[in-house]
């Protein structure tokens, strides 16, 4: 790793602290970054000290296991560089003098500077060089809506190219996102049944117990579809509905995850009422404690229309999934917060000993709180009677006394590699607003419903639903 460098724009920011530098420090301990040269840039008129002491108490607030008497932070928080400047070409041209060799750009900033970061960058002259490679992140949201996630491609690849930039979605990250694709593609068993002939319907779920936090600012423009739904669930859709790949080439990989998004039956005006539905949070109780509606939360407008709880029914016009419905949804403050992607089988025919119907099975996928494979299934239950039951047979993820990574840890991993298999090519972002854009255009008039905190969601989530389809419960029993 001699040579190279990550310079952090919005080092004095809140990603920095609660989720880059943490995630970079774990990388340090466990020795995966020695030699990783790491400079904060950001318009703060800081010392380089001030910085180290500034992370050093980031470290302490946001690292799970942190020890004060850890000698790797001291020697991590001593290597630590920081560079002030703004977003003009002039001044990062310090980045340039003072930084050497191979240089990965991490955009920490508010979305809307991610245009103008890009750009200076280019016109300081540091997308490129014959010193090394250069490379470019950027978070999420990739743009509000299709005309500026456009934009903002153009102003980026003013200066970059495609190849050279990684647009980052920490769900692709996670241990059970990855092991998605191990399991259905490394698995002979699956492949046979994984289509509508067998399948009846699929979930992916993320209710989260949050609410909005300390994000009213950023949260109040983007709304549950923006947030979650464009992104982190529609690649959990992507990975579950598309074709096997033929190799694990990042462009095949992400050649098949369009080709489902395209494959998707477009939204209309007059179809957003029965495939979506928004929701917004009122006062009640989450975890046993008291908690204030969406509009009285600090920073929110009292009058705020911005839904807090967005659900879609997608179908697939293609020969695997023609009548699967792929149903996605999540929600702040509701009554518990997982992950998961539900796969639902279709019905056995013959009726149990005692002449009911088995129950279908399901496979779900859990993301979190701990990551699992599940599998619902139906058994004899032990005795003289030949009667039945539900069982969950579970595989948990994490090996016992294994160190764990975080989707930042193992996507920081990714972008000093230079493999891009876990980022977004430009047009995965370009098809999931095409797909958006009239549910966003239709959702600017009118009001969401209101749902009480700490519930399953506004009722008007039923109307997606297919006959005989119900929602899997958010309070968790795994075997619904
Ligand atoms: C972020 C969203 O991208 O993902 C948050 O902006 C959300 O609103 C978070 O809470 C969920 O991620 P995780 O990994 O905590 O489930």
């Amino acid at each position: 790793m001699a040579n190279t460098n990550l310079v952090i724009l919005g080092a004095t920011g809140d990603l920095t602290q609660r989720l880059l530098m943490p995630a970079l420090y774990r990388l340090y301990q466990s020795g995966y970054t020695r030699g990783l040269k790491i400079t904060g840039y950001a318009i703060e008129d800081w010392s380089k000290e001030h910085f180290r002491d500034h992370i050093q108490e980031a470290l302490r607030t946001f690292v799970s296991d942190y020890k004060v008497e850890d000698k790797c932070q001291t020697e991590f928080c001593a290597s630590l560089d920081y560079i002030t400047g703004g977003l003009e070409a002039g001044q990062m041209k310090e980045i340039g003098r003072r930084v050497k060799g191979s240089i990965l750009f991490y955009l920490a900033l508010p979305p809307p500077l991610f245009g103008a970061a890009a750009v200076a960058l280019g016109e300081a002259g540091l997308a490129q060089t014959s010193e090394g490679w250069r490379r470019l992140v950027v978070e999420k949201p990739f743009g509000t809506d299709l005309a500026s996630a456009e934009m903002l491609r153009k102003q980026i690849h003013s200066q970059w190219t495609e190849e050279n930039v990684l647009r980052i979605d920490h769900f692709l990250g996670k241990e059970t996102t990855q092991n998605l694709m191990v399991f259905r593609f490394a698995n002979r068993f699956l492949e046979p049944l994984w289509n509508s002939a067998h399948i009846a319907q699929v979930q992916i779920s993320c209710p989260e117990t949050l609410g909005v936090e300390h994000r009213a600012a950023y949260y109040d423009h983007a709304g549950a579809l923006r947030d979650m739904l464009q992104n982190h669930l529609m690649q959990l859709f992507c990975l579950t509905a598309m074709e096997p790949p033929s190799s694990w080439d990042a462009e095949v990989l992400r050649d098949h995850k369009v080709e489902v998004l395209r494959a998707v039956v477009p939204f209309n005006e007059h179809t957003v009422r029965s495939r979506a539905a928004r929701g917004q949070y009122t006062a009640g109780s989450v975890d046993s404690k008291n908690v204030p509606a969406y509009r009285q939360e600090p920073g929110i407008p009292v009058n705020s229309t911005t839904e807090t709880f967005a659900a879609l029914r997608f179908e697939i016009n293609n020969w695997r999934w023609q009548g699967v419905p792929f149903y996605l949804r999540s929600g702040k403050r509701m009554a518990s917060g997982y992950s998961e992607i539900a796969i639902q089988f279709r019905q056995v025919p013959d009726a149990l000993p005692d002449g009911s119907v088995a129950p279908n099975n399901w496979m779900i996928f859990r993301l979190q709180p701990q990551e699992s494979l599940n599998l619902v299934a139906t058994a004899k239950k032990p005795g003289m009677e030949f009667a039945t039951h539900t069982v969950v047979l579970t595989a948990p993820y994490a090996q016992e006394g294994a160190k764990e990574f975080s989707a930042y840890e193992q996507l920081l991993m990714d972008t000093i590699n230079g493999n891009c298999s876990h980022f977004l090519r430009f047009d995965e972002v370009e098809w999931s607003w095409r797909l958006l854009d009239p549910v966003l255009h239709a959702w600017c008039t009118g009001n969401p419903e209101e749902y009480t905190s700490g519930s399953e969601g506004p009722t008007s989530q039923n109307q997606l639903l297919t006959a005989g389809h119900s929602w899997r419960p958010v309070r968790m029993h795994l075997e619904n």
